[in-house]
């Protein structure tokens, strides 16, 4: 199983990469082959809606690795209670032709004691409107644990998420190369 992991931060030290670095080590420990997409390293020029601008190379070379990869973890920084500019940003690249019939999972990274849960459901419409199979098991950490190292807890929980990506994605996969999503 190709999976892709979405770094939606483009801090110089971020705690979203953190975060990613974490879920990616999570999907290689389930068997999972991966892809760690770090939107602070892939420099995406802002997308204004012309197609020209896919044939850029970042545009390109992000576009790829999206359409390769058979599920998707998106983690995001909470920004003002939804995800961040960057992420939007990297997401508009994709159609459902990167992600349809693919599962995508969500990860919410915050400041504060409230949780990610907006965020997450942000981002769960978004991925839904790409034709994408959002996880119901989704992960909201804070910045402070993404950086002093995450609690047996949420190591647990990111352990259960991951086994669930590479049981599940495969399977959904073949499900929908029989019957579309509409
Ligand atoms: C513009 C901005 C808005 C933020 N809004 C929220 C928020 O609504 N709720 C929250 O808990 N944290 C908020 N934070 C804190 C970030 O979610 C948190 O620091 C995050 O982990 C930053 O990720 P990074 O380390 O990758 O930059 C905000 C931070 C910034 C810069």
């Amino acid at each position: 199983m190709r999976g892709l992991v979405l770094s939606g931060s483009v801090h110089p030290t971020s705690s979203v990469r953190k975060a990613a670095e974490y879920a990616a080590e999570a999907l290689r420990e389930a068997g999972a082959e991966v892809d760690l997409v770090d939107l602070g390293e892939l420099g995406l020029p802002l997308h204004d809606g012309r197609v020209e601008q896919l044939h850029h190379a970042e545009v390109l070379a992000w576009v790829t690795r999206a359409q390769r990869a058979e599920a998707h973890v998106w983690v995001s920084p909470e920004f003002h209670s939804s995800f961040s500019g960057a992420m939007k940003n990297a997401l508009d690249y994709l159609w459902s032709d990167h992600l349809q019939g693919k599962l995508v999972a969500l990860i919410g990274v915050v400041g504060g004691a409230m949780g990610a849960v907006n965020t997450l459901n942000a981002l769960r419409l978004v991925a839904r409107s790409m034709g994408a199979w959002v996880l119901p098991s989704q992960l909201s950490l804070t910045s402070a644990e993404c950086k002093q190292g995450l609690s047996d807890d949420n190591r647990e929980r990111l352990r259960r998420l991951a086994a669930e990506i590479v049981r599940i994605a495969p399977r959904l996969l073949e499900v929908s190369e029989q019957s579309p999503v509409e």
